[in-house]
Order: C-alpha cells, then sequence, then structure tokens
C-alpha cells in the first residue's frame, strides 16, 4: 500500500497525519509550542520547536498506525507564512523566528517604499509593503541587530527550515515564497529588481519550486530522527492557506474557502493574476502549478477567542474538564444565549493590528457599547460576531474585484457551527465543510501524491478525494438582523484610525 504524509506547522502547534491514497487519515499527531512575546507586537517562535515537534509528530503516526515507513511514499510540509528564520554557516539557527502576527516593522516598511516605489511593489510583489511579510523583517534584523545579519547566510521560512532538517535542502515553492515579498508573483520567480534595491543577496534565499514538485529526499539522520525511510521524497508542499486550498477542493475557478485558526482568511481561487490596487487583499501564487489565489486576512481570528477563553474563562475551562468536553463548546453555547447584535455591542478584533481591510499595524481590540446590562455571554457572542464582520470585509473585497465565488467551504479549527452560521448568514451563501477535517495536512498530502505520479494533477486528485460534509445555508431573516450592526462596525475603524496612531506613540 502507498501512504503519504502531510505536517502542518502551525502557531500553536505542529499536526501530522498520515493518510492513505484516498485520502483517509490513518493516524493524527499533534505537539503544540510556545509563542514569545517579548513586546506589545512582537511575536517570536524558536525554529527547534518547530522540528523537535515536526519529528516527534512523524514518529507517533508511524507508530499509531503500524504502517512501515518503507510504505511512505511522500511527505509534504505546510505552515504559517512570512515567518523568518536566519541560519549560519553551520546551519544553525541565529536567533529566534520574527514571525507572521509580529507587527514591529512599520519603519522597515516605509524603508521599502521608498526605495522601490508603492506602485512597483504592488506590480511585483502584488502587496504593499506589509509589516507581516517576510522581507521588512529581514530588514529589520540588518537595521537593529546588525551582527546577527552579518552571520546569516540562509533565510528559511518556518515549513522551510522543517524541509532542510528533512532533506538537507533550502528550497521552498511559489505559495509560502509569495509572502516573503522578494518574488514576483505574476512570474513566480525571485525579483532580482527588488533584491537589488532592497540590498538583499539572492544567495540568501532557497531554490524556488512549484508546490508539487520534489524538493528533495529524507537523509540518513533525518530518517534516524524520524523513522522514516531515508530516500522518502518532500514535495514543495505550501503555505498555510494554499495547502487548505488544496485540501478542501478550492483549486479551481469559482470555489473559495474561508478559515479560522489563529488567524482568520478568506480565499478564492483565480486562474489570473488579479492584483487589488489598494493592496487590501493579496495575491499569492496557488499550489495548482501557474495558477495563483486572492486572500484576505482578519489577524485576530481564533486568537481573539484564545485570548477570551484564556483570561476570563477560568469556569468554563473547569467544567468542560470535568464534562470531557472543550472549553469552546461550552462558550459557543453560552453565546448562542445572547442574541444576534450581541445586546448592541460590538468588538473590532485587531489584537495584533489588522491586515484586511485597514493595513495598520497600529490598531488594537474594542470592545464598543459596553453597557451594565452585559454578561459574558454577550461579549462571548461579539467577539464571534467581530471576527465574522472582518471577515464579511474580506469576501466583500474579493467580490469587488471581479473574482467570482459561488462555493464557500469553512476549515481551520475554529469554524464551529455557530460561527459558520454567522458567516453563512453575512456572506448571503451556503457555507459547506469537508467530509475530511485535515485541511492544510491533507492539502500537502494530496501535493505529495501528485508529486510521487500517484495522480496527474491536483486538480486531479482532488476531485478523486475531496467530499462536501455539512451545508449552513443562510437565513434571510439573520441576514437581514445582521445587516445594521455590520453597518456600524465598518464605520468604527474609520472613527478610531488617529485614536490609534495617538495610543501606539504613548510609553
Ligand atoms: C497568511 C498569514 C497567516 C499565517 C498563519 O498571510 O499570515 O495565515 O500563515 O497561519
Amino acid at each position: 500500500m502507498a501512504y503519504y504524509i502531510g505536517i502542518d506547522l502551525g502557531t500553536s502547534g505542529t499536526k501530522t497525519v498520515l493518510f492513505d491514497r484516498e485520502g483517509n487519515a490513518l493516524a493524527s499527531a499533534t505537539i503544540e509550542y510556545p509563542l514569545y512575546q517579548p513586546q506589545n507586537g512582537y511575536a517570536e517562535q524558536d525554529p527547534d520547536d518547530w522540528w523537535n515537534a515536526a519529528a516527534g509528530t512523524i514518529r507517533m503516526v508511524l507508530e499509531k498506525s503500524g504502517v512501515s515507513n518503507e510504505e511512505v511514499k511522500g511527505i509534504g510540509i505546510s505552515g504559517q507564512m512570512h515567518g523568518l528564520v536566519m541560519l549560519d554557516k553551520d546551519g544553525k539557527v541565529i536567533r529566534r523566528s520574527i514571525i507572521w502576527c509580529d507587527q514591529r516593522t512599520a519603519k522597515e516598511c516605509e524603508e521599502m517604499t521608498e526605495k522601490i516605489g508603492a506602485k512597483r511593489l504592488i506590480e511585483i510583489t502584488a502587496n504593499p509593503a506589509l509589516t507581516g511579510f517576510t522581507a521588512s523583517k529581514i530588514l529589520w534584523v540588518r537595521n537593529n541587530e546588525p551582527e546577527n545579519y552579518a552571520k546569516c547566510v540562509k533565510i528559511l521560512l518556518p515549513k522551510d527550515y522543517v524541509r532542510y532538517k528533512l532533506t538537507g535542502e533550502f528550497a521552498t515553492e511559489v505559495s509560502d515564497a509569495s509572502g516573503m515579498q522578494l518574488l514576483d508573483v505574476p512570474h513566480r520567480c525571485w525579483s532580482d529588481e527588488v533584491l537589488e534595491k532592497l540590498d538583499i543577496d539572492k544567495n540568501l534565499l532557497g531554490k524556488v519550486y512549484e508546490s508539487p514538485d520534489i524538493t528533495g529526499t529524507v537523509t540518513a539522520e533525518a530518517a534516524a530522527l524520524t523513522g522514516l525511510k531515508e530516500g522518502t521524497i518532500v514535495v514543495g508542499g505550501a503555505g498555510d492557506n494554499a495547502a487548505a486550498a488544496v485540501g478542501t477542493g478550492v483549486v479551481e475557478d469559482g470555489r473559495a474557502f474561508t478559515t479560522i485558526g489563529t488567524s482568520g482568511v478568506v480565499f478564492a481561487h483565480s486562474s489570473t493574476v488579479s492584483i487589488d490596487p489598494k493592496g487590501r487583499v493579496h495575491t499569492f501564487c496557488c499550489a495548482v502549478p501557474g495558477q495563483w489565489h486572492i486572500m484576505g486576512v482578519t489577524q485576530g481570528a481564533g486568537l481573539s477567542l484564545k485570548w477570551f477563553r484564556d483570561n476570563f474563562c477560568e469556569s468554563e475551562k473547569e467544567t468542560a474538564a470535568q464534562m470531557g468536553v472543550d472549553p469552546y463548546y461550552l462558550m459557543d453555547k453560552e453565546a448562542e444565549e445572547s442574541p444576534i447584535g450581541s445586546n448592541r455591542l460590538l468588538y473590532l478584533p485587531y489584537l495584533m493590528g489588522e491586515r484586511t481591510p485597514h493595513l495598520d499595524p497600529d490598531c488594537r481590540g474594542v470592545f464598543f457599547g459596553l453597557s451594565a446590562i452585559h454578561q459574558k455571554r454577550d461579549m462571548l457572542r461579539a467577539v464571534l460576531e467581530g471576527v465574522a464582520y472582518s471577515l464579511n470585509d474580506c469576501k466583500n473585497i474579493i467580490g469587488g474585484m471581479g473574482v467570482p465565488v459561488s462555493d464557500m467551504m469553512a476549515c481551520g479549527g475554529g469554524t464551529s457551527k455557530i460561527w459558520r452560521q454567522m458567516l453563512a448568514d453575512l456572506y448571503g451563501c451556503e457555507v459547506k465543510t469537508a467530509a475530511n477535517r485535515e485541511g492544510p495536512a491533507l492539502g500537502v498530502a494530496i501535493l505529495a501524491m501528485v508529486g510521487a505520479g500517484e495522480y496527474a494533477s491536483v486538480p486531479e486528485a482532488c476531485r478523486a478525494i475531496i467530499r462536501t460534509d455539512k451545508v449552513q445555508a443562510p437565513i434571510p431573516e439573520n441576514s437581514a438582523k445582521y445587516a445594521p450592526f455590520y453597518k456600524l462596525y465598518t464605520e468604527l475603524y474609520p472613527a478610531l484610525k488617529e485614536s490609534y496612531k495617538k495610543l501606539a506613540a504613548l510609553d
């Protein structure tokens, strides 16, 4: 038999799943790791935590499934995008990775816009200079930690560090590389112009592949650590969202998905390059060779609910532990007791600044309209609604660009029933889940199947493997009730924009 492994290197942990060629999951394992926030707006992780989690979970799925390593025909890696991993001449990590939600690089973004020009930067990289993306993080290290920059001989993205540890190769693939802001996104190669203008040596970067391409094979050393067979192929894989697209069958025009993980994303496939001139949504190469996707991002989606859980839901956590259920289940139940509009309470989910549609690293979360009548359930519902409003912003911009969305899937651990119903009511279209919930891990396992020759193309593999499951239809009276709240939500950021700048300037 032939089996495939998908590794998904997330922000809260790494999940590895072993699949058969029909996409059935035989075993799954997750290892969590910390997120370091040394200052307000900073976010870092240790790349060796990622590698230890990847190696540990590979060992666990091999053991749990009882599958022999001979039968594993390919591995795909997916992961959080944009993070900066810097290696020295011995291949050792120089400093903790500055990850996607870190917001420290506003000055470096100005530097990039000045050196390349705002319009030209969007033409080449399909995005304005963004604090979350890798290029500004590289400049930040050069500007603030010159000793670390001087030691750096290789720059990798998070999942590509795991690839390096597995195969010894310095490589990436187009979907994740699109988020570095050093790639020529329409032409799918490193941009000499951007690299020259930013004075970044191209040799620092890995070789760029298409997502299903074979990028290397497991080394003897990695085989000993993971239990894999030396020589097993590792394909390009994909950034987490491009991988989730494959794992939910969003690989053809008209298809889209919404995911709620730590961040939230609305993602639409596009066979042509379509760029928002205002840069409010990202255009990236997707995992289908020669095609693209448009993507809007809510920075603090699942993060908002996790923050609320960790700070205000001790009793839910205790009860959940006694009942043997997830605290989020009880939190959803509480939120269901509050009406649409949360008794006139709105939440802005900007805990880590915001990307779509504001592109503002300085904005922060708000509860608007708090009154003495409010209870925890209203605050909980307001958090869920605020995130759904922000995702609706993303969908509206994509629609406004003329990218058709006729089919919306939902994936990611956060897309609970109550959240999916909110999205269906706000989007005004059905929201479906995939029968297989492994999203990104399945997506990259499918890329490994294509790389190994099991299927001829990514769409062909998806047609054979992906099945839809639950469908949430919009409820028209709910949509009508949400409309005035969503309208007010869209008015709050412009009203607070200047105050956010003042807040950021305070000590
Ligand atoms: C995408 C993005 C996030 C991260 C973390 O641009 O920043 O989705 O990949 O999951």
